[in-house]
C-alpha cells in the first residue's frame, strides 16, 4: 500500500522554497502577472481517493493542456479522418516552431504543437454550433464541474500578441488545411487555451483518460480505444522538444501548458496535476517536472 499523502507532503516540502523556479511566461502578457511562487499538487486515484498540497485549489490558465480536450472532441466529430490533416509523430521542435510546417506542406506533425492544435480548432469551429460555448460545455462535462470558465483577460491578451499563431494559421490556410476564416479559428483557439482550472479540476478532467474513458460518475465520455490513443500522443508529443526527457525522467503520458500546469496519468491507476508558473527553457513547468519525477521515483509507479 503506497502512502500517497506522505509522498506528496515530502515532495511539496522539498520543492516549495526552491530558488530556481524557472521563468513565468510573459509572451502572453496576462500570464506574466502570475505569482511565480505558487505551487500546488493534486493526486486522484482511479478508485476516487484524492490528496492535495499547496495551492492546488487556486485556478490557473491551462493553456496547451486544453489541446488534449479539443483533440478528444474533434475525434468524436470526425474520427480517423482527422489523421489526414494532422500527423501523430513527435516533432522534436518547440511548440510554436514554423519551419517544419512549410517543409511538410501544411500537415502538422502532431495535434499538440500549436499548428496541429489550430487544425483541431478548425475542425471544432466547423462542427460546433456555437464553438466557444459548446467547447466549454464539453470541458465542463468531462470535468463534471459547471464552474469551469474561460479567462477572458488571458484570451484577449493572447489575441493581441499571438503573432506566431497567426502566422501558423495563415500558413495552414495557404496549404488548404484551415477551412474556416483564419481569424475565427484563432479567436476560438485563444479562448480554448484560456480555460482556467485548479489542480483538482484538472485531475478530475483527466481522470477520464486514466480510467479508460470513464468519468468519476461512471459515465463514458471517451471510447477506451480513443483514451489509449490520446494517452500515446500525450506520451510522445505532450512536451514538444522535451517529450523524450519527460518520458525519461517521469515515465507517464502527460501534458503541459505555459500557464505552468502539468497533468500526467498512469492508466488504470491515477492522475496527478501540478502547478508552478515558472517554466524551463522548453516552456514546461520547472518545478512541475521535478515534482513528477520525484513522484514516480518515490512511488515506483510509472508506465515503464
Ligand atoms: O499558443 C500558445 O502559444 C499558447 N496559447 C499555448 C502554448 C503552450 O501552452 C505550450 N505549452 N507548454
Amino acid at each position: 500500500m503506497i502512502d500517497y499523502p506522505t509522498i506528496l507532503d515530502e515532495i511539496y516540502l522539498s520543492l516549495k522554497s526552491a530558488v530556481h523556479r524557472g521563468t513565468v511566461a510573459s509572451y502572453i502578457p496576462e500570464l506574466g502577472k502570475v505569482n511565480g511562487k505558487k505551487f500546488g499538487i493534486h493526486l486522484l486515484t482511479v478508485s476516487g481517493d484524492e490528496y492535495g498540497v499547496g495551492d492546488y485549489k487556486e485556478s490557473f490558465s491551462i493553456q496547451s493542456i486544453s489541446k488534449v480536450l479539443a483533440l478528444t472532441k474533434a475525434l468524436n466529430f470526425v474520427g480517423t479522418e482527422l489523421w489526414k490533416r494532422v500527423d501523430v509523430e513527435p516533432s522534436g521542435d518547440p511548440f510554436n516552431f514554423l519551419s517544419l510546417l512549410e517543409m511538410e506542406r501544411g500537415i502538422p506533425r502532431n495535434p499538440l504543437i500549436n499548428a496541429g492544435a489550430l487544425v483541431v480548432s478548425d475542425i471544432l469551429v466547423s462542427h460546433f454550433t456555437n464553438p466557444k460555448q459548446d467547447f466549454l460545455a464539453f470541458v465542463r462535462e468531462l470535468a463534471e464541474d459547471d464552474t469551469i470558465c474561460y479567462d477572458e483577460e488571458v484570451a484577449k491578451s493572447e489575441k493581441q500578441t499571438g503573432y506566431r499563431n497567426a502566422a501558423a494559421a495563415n500558413l495552414l490556410k495557404s496549404f488548404n488545411n484551415i477551412y474556416n476564416d483564419v481569424d475565427e479559428v484563432l479567436d476560438f483557439y485563444f479562448y480554448q487555451c484560456s480555460i482556467s482550472m485548479n489542480c483538482k479540476q484538472l485531475s478530475r478532467t483527466f481522470y477520464n483518460y486514466a480510467n479508460g474513458g470513464k468519468g468519476m460518475s461512471g459515465k463514458v465520455f471517451i471510447a477506451p480505444s480513443q483514451a489509449k490513443r490520446i494517452n500515446a500522443i500525450m506520451l510522445t508529443c505532450g512536451f514538444y522538444d522535451e517529450a523524450g526527457e519527460f518520458a525519461f525522467e517521469v515515465g507517464l503520458p502527460g501534458k503541459s501548458g505555459v500557464g505552468g500546469g502539468i497533468v500526467a496519468l498512469h492508466p488504470g491507476n491515477y492522475c496527478i496535476s501540478v502547478w508552478s508558473p515558472g517554466l524551463n527553457k522548453k516552456g514546461n513547468s520547472l518545478l512541475g517536472m521535478q515534482a513528477l519525477e520525484m513522484f514516480t521515483t518515490k512511488t515506483g509507479i510509472s508506465i515503464f
